[in-house]
């Protein structure tokens, strides 16, 4: 398995680009399902996910080709219903066929694990809205079969703003007869990017962004191109790299809007971040204050930033809290954290970190996509060097991360078994 190795102390300067979002990339892939032709997307990340998601279309018999960050995805000749379970078991995000799969051909056969490393993740609230939508589904050791012979328009009230749900029955309820409003929908970019690529190819999707999405449903979609989104957490992990190496960077490629709850957690934390056209930069002079973080769905500041944010509160002066409240185990970076010097107590979805100088290089493990993200900044902060393992992780997620890091002047290294 390869592993990085980080020398730190090294203040960061510099510019770097942002690449595709991974939460945009993944529902559009499956949305290319309920084309009758070739969708072209760019800006498509080079990370393992989009990897995994290919391969789950080409399962599903789509053609897909791959050039550098463009994308063609045919899925016109495609039949079959059955996603891979091996592939399932790889990325849970492959749940996101289901809504297609149904709107285009009636049919679905999924395989949805019931919890991961960050918490359990139900799939309820989406096979509520689908029985509402007429579905017959039936759940067994793993398995979701799902069957219906039209889908219809429904009223459907989320329990919670679950992101993946509301992406799943915007899907479905694209070719649906009739009206679809879903209330309670999760407001994040990620769905307003999947709103705009549905109706490129032909949907009638208004709302996303806002609590309450209306989809009428038409009799077929067509064949779109779109570029994706720029990659709000990607964006915030680099945010987060200048202020706790005391560094001054420029996050280029990025819609600031997006990241309205990073810059003002990082501006509390006294980061001086500015704004120009489509760049971000963020400068620190010195240790940063203690702050509070609630993670919360969008616009409240996002769980995918949780363990980076982290990274930087346990080196600011002062104590800070940090209360997690979208997932229920999402603080596997703490114990790694802890063996390079982080003090901090847990007590339930509650951390108090008690702010360090310095922090001590160490071997450690990278348990998640956005734990190992937090490992590699307190890495670039820490005295000695730092050996992370199990970086498979953070490949799940970032594209080119030793390469990006490095072009700010860090001392980084991919050692690769091989
Ligand atoms: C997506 C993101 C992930 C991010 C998360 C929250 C993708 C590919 N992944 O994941 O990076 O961390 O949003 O912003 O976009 N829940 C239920 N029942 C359901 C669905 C969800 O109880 O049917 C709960 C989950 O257990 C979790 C919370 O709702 O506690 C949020 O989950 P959800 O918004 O669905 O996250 P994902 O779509 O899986």
């Amino acid at each position: 398995m390869d592993k990085y190795v980080i020398a730190g102390r090294k203040r960061l300067e510099g510019s770097v680009k942002i690449s595709g979002a991974k939460n945009s990339t993944l529902p559009i892939l499956a949305a290319c399902l309920l084309s009758q032709g070739t969708c072209i997307l760019e800006d498509i990340p080079h990370i393992e996910d989009v990897r995994v998601m290919k391969d789950v279309l080409e399962h599903l018999g789509c053609r897909v080709r791959w050039d550098m960050n463009r994308m063609e995805v045919d899925a016109g000749g495609m039949k079959r219903t059955e996603a891979s379970d091996a592939l399932a078991r790889k990325m849970r995000a492959s749940n996101l066929v289901l809504g297609p799969l149904l709107g285009r051909f009636g049919s679905a056969r999924i395989y949805a694990p019931g919890g991961c490393n960050i918490g359990d993740r139900p799939m309820d609230q989406h096979i509520k809205g689908l029985k509402l939508m007429g579905v017959e589904i039936v759940e067994k050791g793993g398995f979701i079969d799902a069957r219906v012979k039209k889908l219809r328009g429904a009223d459907i009230h989320l329990d919670m703003p679950s992101v993946g749900a509301t992406e799943n029955l915007m899907m479905a309820a694209a070719l649906a007869d009739g009206t679809t409003l879903l209330r309670n929908a999760a407001r994040e970019p990620e769905i307003v990017d999947l709103q705009n690529f549905l109706n490129a190819m032909g949907a009638k999707i208004k709302g996303a962004g806002l609590d309450v999405i209306r989809i009428d449903g038409v009799k077929k979609l067509g064949e779109a191109e779109h570029t994706v989104i720029p990659d709000r957490i990607e964006a915030g992990t680099y945010m987060v790299a200048a202020a706790i190496t005391h560094g001054d960077v420029e996050i280029c490629n990025v819609i600031p809007e997006h990241l309205e709850p990073v810059m003002a957690k990082l501006r509390e934390a006294g980061a001086m971040v500015s704004v120009d056209g489509d760049r971000i930069r963020v400068k620190a002079e010195g240790r940063l204050n203690a702050v509070d973080v609630r993670t919360l769905p969008y616009p409240g500041f996002p769980t995918d930033m949780q363990p980076q944010m982290m990274a930087l509160l346990a080196t600011a002066e002062g104590t800070s809290v940090i209360s997690e409240s979208i997932f229920d185990r999402r603080y596997q970076h703490v114990d790694e954290l802890r063996r390079m010097g982080v003090k901090v107590k847990l007590e339930g979805n509650v951390a108090v970190i008690h702010g360090v100088e310095v922090l001590d290089g160490a071997f450690v493990e990278a348990t998640d996509l956005r734990a190992g993200a937090a490992l590699v900044l307190a890495g670039l902060m820490a005295e000695d060097a730092t050996i992370i393992e199990n970086i498979s992780h953070i490949d799940r997620g970032y594209e080119n991360l030793d390469l990006k890091f490095r072009g700010l002047g860090a001392r980084i290294t991919r050692i690769s078994k091989a």
